[in-house]
């Protein structure tokens, strides 16, 4: 493996077999040193997580990690994705950690030889790492066996990258899917059953993921002022949950919409196990990458 850019290239081994390493990582059971690589982070979208735990991976690896300002670059020259990583490549940075407002970006980036791409976020189209992360957390929290599980995605599901790679991983171990969010935010697939409010199906539900509502992408103002209530988890609604009920979301949350804040800090989150699982599957993706361990 090359590359990280899209889920759909990975095998359900494959994707176990990185959950399994993130783990062992996790438990100090193995370690690698990556001090002879050098890594560059191109952020060309906003990042607290993303970025945040790519860098602590990469300071646990003993990258030597560099950043491009997107910003103070000459990208905002107009000069290309494909001419920026060029250049970089002449200083021997070989590997990049890219996220970007374009579907795809990594497609042209693909003519240049021996450099290595993960996908740190294309447009509204994949967000590989996060669903790797999330499906460790998942698979950690169920002792590996998401079998019959029954699954409700809420939130903006139609500009989520996060939800079509969260989807794709799922495809791989069965179970139920719903999904409950306004017409506007629909991302329609055959295997996922539309629901019109979160009440009617909770009491069902083994593992919630929601999804900010994002506005940037938003065409126009719509008004969400009774999302929470139907389309959010709240208390409320959270009565009616199994008692093994777990709820999930990639961040940032935005309080109050699809998660109220009175959950916050409720036992059911595994927001910050995310968070925490976002630096061991990125300390894993980088050692596999960089053939430190063969898949
Ligand atoms: N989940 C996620 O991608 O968060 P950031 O935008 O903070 O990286």
């Amino acid at each position: 493996m090359n590359h990280l850019l899209d889920i759909k290239d990975l095998t359900k081994k494959d994707i176990l077999n990185i959950c399994t390493l993130a783990q062992k990582i996790k438990l100090g059971l193995v370690n690698f040193d990556l001090s002879d690589i050098k890594i560059c982070n191109i952020f060309n979208e906003p990042s607290t997580r993303t970025f945040m735990s790519f860098k602590v991976a990469q300071q646990n690896l003993n990258m030597p990690s560099f950043d491009l300002i997107s910003q103070m670059s000459s990208l905002t020259k107009g000069e290309t994705l494909f001419d920026c990583v060029e250049v970089m490549k002449s200083y021997n940075i070989k590997n990049f950690v890219i996220r970007d407002k374009n579907n795809f970006f990594y497609q042209e980036l693909l003519k240049i030889a021996d450099i290595n791409i993960i996908n740190a976020g294309d447009g509204i189209n994949q967000h590989p790492t996060q669903a790797l992360l999330n499906i460790f957390t998942l698979l950690e929290h169920f002792n590996f066996d998401l079998k019959g599980k029954n699954f409700l995605f809420v939130g903006d599901l139609i500009h989520s990258r996060v939800f079509k790679s969260d989807l794709e991983i799922l495809k791989h171990f069965g179970g139920n899917y719903y999904s409950c969010c306004p017409r506007n935010l629909v991302d329609s697939s055959e295997i996922v059953k539309p629901v019109s409010k979160v009440s009617d199906v909770i009491n069902e539900i083994d593992v919630c993921c929601a999804y900010r509502l994002q506005y940037e992408r938003h065409e126009q103002n719509y008004n969400f002022s009774n999302f929470n209530q139907l389309f959010g988890l709240n208390k409320n609604n959270l009565k009616n949950a199994k008692k093994e009920f777990v709820f999930m979301h990639p961040g940032p949350v935005n309080y109050g919409i699809e998660i109220a804040a009175e959950l916050k800090n409720a036992p059911q989150s595994l927001i910050l196990k995310q968070v925490e699982n976002g630096m061991y599957i990125r300390m894993a993706i980088l050692a596999i990458i960089n053939k430190k361990v063969v898949l």
